[in-house]
């Protein structure tokens, strides 16, 4: 499986998928990593991987959609099975989605539907939610709400602040994501509209392979 990723920051996530592969406990490759950030750390870690980056400037570009536009011809070139949104902080235009329907999978720190859009984590505390956590799921038109791959819950301690939740959070989306990943590769990931089912898969807990715990 050939997995194009888009970043714009730290690259946790992405280094956990990667470590996945490192480990051969993924059977995938990751051709390139774009980022619309000159500064993220994740292109660094990328480039420890031998993986190939590139930066792609939004000021370089009149519109979102002229932006869009060359990264789908970027994209396109990669012939991905698999582009994985890895805290990549820009909408996607309907044309980029459209182009890539069904191959998208983005990684959200809640439980969607709730707390979407941005400081999903402070949502969660501020509503008061006693437990929230983190979703993979295919990226549609409607922002964080495609349908469901997998989800940890994770609680919300009285002490929390946002980076304590956030971390914890955190620590969970490193497992979730890089299975998700595993499952796509093994093709063992079937949509059927809002329900997505894994097949063989251990439902009613976190049903991550024990080999990608320690991320
Ligand atoms: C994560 O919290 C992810 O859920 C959100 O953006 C953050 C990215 O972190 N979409 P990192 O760049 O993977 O470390």
């Amino acid at each position: 499986m050939n997995i194009v990723a888009l970043i714009s920051g730290r690259g946790s996530n992405l280094h956990a998928i990667l470590k996945g592969i490192k480990r051969g406990i993924i059977n995938a490759n990751i051709s390139l990593v774009i980022s619309n950030k000159a500064s993220a750390k994740g292109l660094e870690i990328a480039k420890d991987y031998g993986i190939r980056t590139l930066f792609l400037d939004p000021k370089n570009f009149p519109s979102r959609v002229d932006y869009d536009r060359k990264l789908i011809e970027i994209i396109s070139k990669e012939n991905p099975d698999l582009i994985v949104l890895a805290g990549y902080l820009r909408i996607l235009s309907p044309e980029f989605i459209e182009a890539f329907e069904g191959k998208i999978i983005n990684i959200h720190p809640s439980l969607i539907p709730a707390f979407q859009g941005l400081n999903a984590q402070k949502q969660a505390l501020e509503f008061g939610s006693r437990f929230t956590g983190c979703t993979v799921h295919f990226v549609t038109k409607d922002l964080d709400s495609g349908p469901i791959i997998i989800q940890a819950v994770v609680p919300v301690l009285p002490e929390d602040t946002e980076k304590t939740l956030s971390e914890r959070i955190l620590s969970f989306e490193h497992r979730i994501y890089p299975q998700a990943v595993k499952w796509l590769s093994e093709g063992r990931v079937l949509v059927k509209g809002r329900q997505v089912i894994i097949k063989d898969a251990t439902y009613g807990t976190l049903p991550v392979n024990p080999q990608l715990e320690d991320f």
